[in-house]
Order: C-alpha cells, then structure tokens, then sequence
C-alpha cells in the first residue's frame, strides 16, 4: 500500500484516542454526559427533565441567592452602569469600581487584608497552588481536597504529600516526616459535608511554621457565625489564604483569593491565570456583591438552611436512614458500588427527586454515595415527602 493509501485509511492519531476513550469509558459506564434540565422560573428548586417534574436536592445554591431579587437587581444594575464584560485584563483596564467594591465586602465579610478575583474556584484554586510553589517547597494536603488544589500542585512542581482525611495525628506525622511549607485543606468537604479541624490544622501550622490554606467553597454562606465561613468558624484562627468561590452558597460565578496584602501583590505579580485572563465580569461581580451583603445583613436565610438541614436529619433518623454525622448542607449517603448507587437516584427520579449519584474516582472505590444537598428554598413538606421515599427505596433494595 502506497504512503498516500495509508494515510487515508489510518485515521490520525488524535482522532483514534478520542474514540478510543470514549469507547473504553462507555463500556466501563464511565462516560460522563450532561443533562439538560429546564429550569422553573418560579420555584428555584424545580425543574424538568425530558418533560417530567423533579424537585432537586443537587444544588449548591445553598442559601438559594441564584434567585434573590436583590442580587438579579444588582447583576442588572451593575451591567447597566458598567458594562457586560471587563472588557480586558485586569493588568490592564479589566479591573474597575466593581471589583474593588466585591474585593473590600470579601474582606470585610471574612477579616483578610485584601483579595483577588477569577473567573471560578477552580481557576482560583490552580493559580494560587501554581504560582505559590515550586520544586522547592513540599506541601501537606488533606487526602480529599478538590481537584483544583491538586493539578495546581501538580503544575507547581511541588512534593505532594496527603495526610489521612482530617485526621490530626496524621497531619503531625506528615509534619515531622517531611518539614511542608503549607498545609491545604477544605473547611467543608464537598463529598463528605464534614467540616475540617480548622483551630487544630491552625495550630499546627504555627508549630511548624507552616501557612495553612483553606478552600472555603462549600463553608462561606454555611458555616461559621452568620454563616461567614472558615474565619468566623473557629474564633481566632489564622488562615493564611483562604478560597471563596461565588458559585455555591453566593448563587453567583467566580471565585476569590483572601489573604495579606503581601500575598495578593504577589499573585498580581504572578498568577498567569489572573494575568493573562480577561477580569471576572464587573456586573457579576456586582451581582456578588449583593449576595454577600445580605449575607452579612440577614443572618435569617443561613437559619433558614439551618433548620431545613436539622429537619432533613431528624427526619432521615426517625426513618431509621443512616447518615454520615455531617451537619452542613451536604448530606452523604454512602452506598457503596456503583450500580447500587445509580439504581437508587434513578428511583429517586421516577418519584420526581433529583439527587446526584456520586462514584469513583470522584469519591473513593467503594464508597459511591447519594450526595443530597439541602438548600434554605426547601420547604418541610419537600425534605419528609423525600426521606420518606428515600426510606422506603432503601428498605426494598
Ligand atoms: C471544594 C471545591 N473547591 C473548588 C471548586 C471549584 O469552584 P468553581 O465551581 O467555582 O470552579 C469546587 C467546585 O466544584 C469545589 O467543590
């Protein structure tokens, strides 16, 4: 066969990999696919699937702001006085009134110095790993930290090192072993729901002259007084840089960096995602702006989720359904196989519940789980009309 002939025939060597994974992930029932789901513009915590209703226990919209009428008026106004887009760069005129306003409430809201903004957690999570590190430093991180943390430390160059899920003795052992620079964790895991031993990991830290990071994504909104997140959660603590993301309980997109003046100067200076990116959208950023405002202003939505999340427990307990211990917004129910776990969601769904089914390598082999979430738009009727199918699905199975 001529050298044409073959090129002909044989396809190119992207194109083969591309199919070939995807055939390989399909038959593994691995293939990750999207749904589109049609959203109700009346009830925040509805929508439809293929025509058929579903009450949705999946959202991190924890305090429900996605709705707010306060935050839509800000996201409107803030378009209308500043534009749609940044526009460029923050290095360059990407960075505005509206940011500024956003970076000093984060502040305010969590006690640090000074702030950065991008464009998601995942954006902010990477930068800060990446441009923070080098093939120096070793770095200490909790065995279940977002994959943001850890490509980010990958590309660093840094030594990883894991210690066994908010486990304190593990955390020193690594200490001891390996002198890390910083130790990484989240305040509220987004899988488990638990809530990290911020005073203790603090505590540490300082012994050993560490920073601790903190990716507060699923704790800003929840947890701590007025819900205020990792800083208000454990008194006095020091958190040496802390992630804000806006996509969960601010309802919004985008993410920041808190830290010291110092540090922030330094990820300016540094972070190529913040560098060469066009600035977060100075109306969303106006938007968020508003959501952390009613965050500081109205402890009632955060108590609000509270009793949504004590009336979920309550009534999973009085259904003899076994829970984790957690006591955030996320409620885990640990399955254990695969199909086990996608079986039950699928027949949460044919009595209109939507609950995500959570497998491996997101979680660890063998601990597939239910991960409900609860939101403050929840209303009682919704949360026992749920357990109740839950406890009756999970008796049959
Ligand atoms: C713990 C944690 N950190 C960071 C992120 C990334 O945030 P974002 O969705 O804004 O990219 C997520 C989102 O899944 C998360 O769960």
């Amino acid at each position: 066969m001529s050298d044409a002939a073959v090129q002909k025939t044989t396809p190119p060597l992207l194109q083969a990999r591309v199919i070939d994974t995807n055939r390989a992930l399909e038959e593994k029932g691995l293939l990750r696919k999207r749904v589109k789901v049609m959203l109700d513009s009346e009830h925040a915590n509805c929508f439809e699937v293929d025509d058929l209703p579903y009450i949705n226990f999946s959202s991190n919209d924890y305090l429900g702001l996605s709705r707010s009428t306060r935050v839509i008026d800000a996201l409107h106004e803030g378009a209308k006085a500043y534009g749609v887009g940044s526009v460029s760069s923050p290095l360059v005129v990407g960075y505005n009134q509206s940011h500024r306003q956003l970076e000093r409430t984060l502040c305010q809201a969590t006690g640090h110095e000074a702030a950065l903004l991008f464009c998601s957690g995942f954006s902010a999570n990477n930068a800060l790993m990446k441009s923070l590190f080098n093939d120096t430093d070793t770095v200490l991180a909790d065995k279940l930290v977002h994959a943001s943390v850890i490509d980010g430390l990958q590309d660093s160059g840094a030594v990883l090192k894991r210690f066994i899920h908010n486990d304190l003795v593990s955390a020193n052992t690594q200490f001891e072993h390996h002198s890390p620079c910083a130790l990484v964790t989240e305040s509220v895991f987004s899988m488990d729901g638990d809530i990290a031993p911020l005073a203790e990991l603090s505590a540490l830290c300082q012994q050993h002259n560490a920073w601790l990071i903190v990716d507060d994504a699923h704790g800003f909104g929840v947890v701590g007084e007025k819900g205020l997140g990792a800083t208000a959660l454990a008194g006095d603590i020091n958190i040496d840089a802390q992630i804000v993301t806006f996509g969960k309980a601010l309802g919004g997109q985008g993410a920041a960096i808190l830290g010291s003046h110092q540090l922030i100067d330094y990820l300016v200076a540094n972070a190529r995602h913040y560098i060469y990116s066009t600035a977060l959208s100075p109306a969303n950023a106006a938007a968020v702006n508003a959501a952390v405002e009613i965050l500081i202003e109205q402890p009632s939505l955060n108590q609000q989720l509270q009793r949504n999340i004590d009336c979920f427990i309550e009534a999973c307990q009085t259904n003899n359904i076994a829970l984790t211990g957690s006591i955030t917004a996320i409620q885990p129910i640990i399955i254990g196989e695969s199909t086990r776990t996608l079986a039950i969601a699928k027949r949460l769904k044919e009595h209109g519940f939507w609950v995500g089914a959570i497998r491996p390598p997101t979680v660890a082999q063998g601990s597939a789980r239910l991960r409900i979430t609860l939101t403050a738009e929840h209303c009682p009727e919704d949360i026992h009309a749920f357990v109740a199918v839950l406890a009756d699905i999970l008796q049959d199975d």
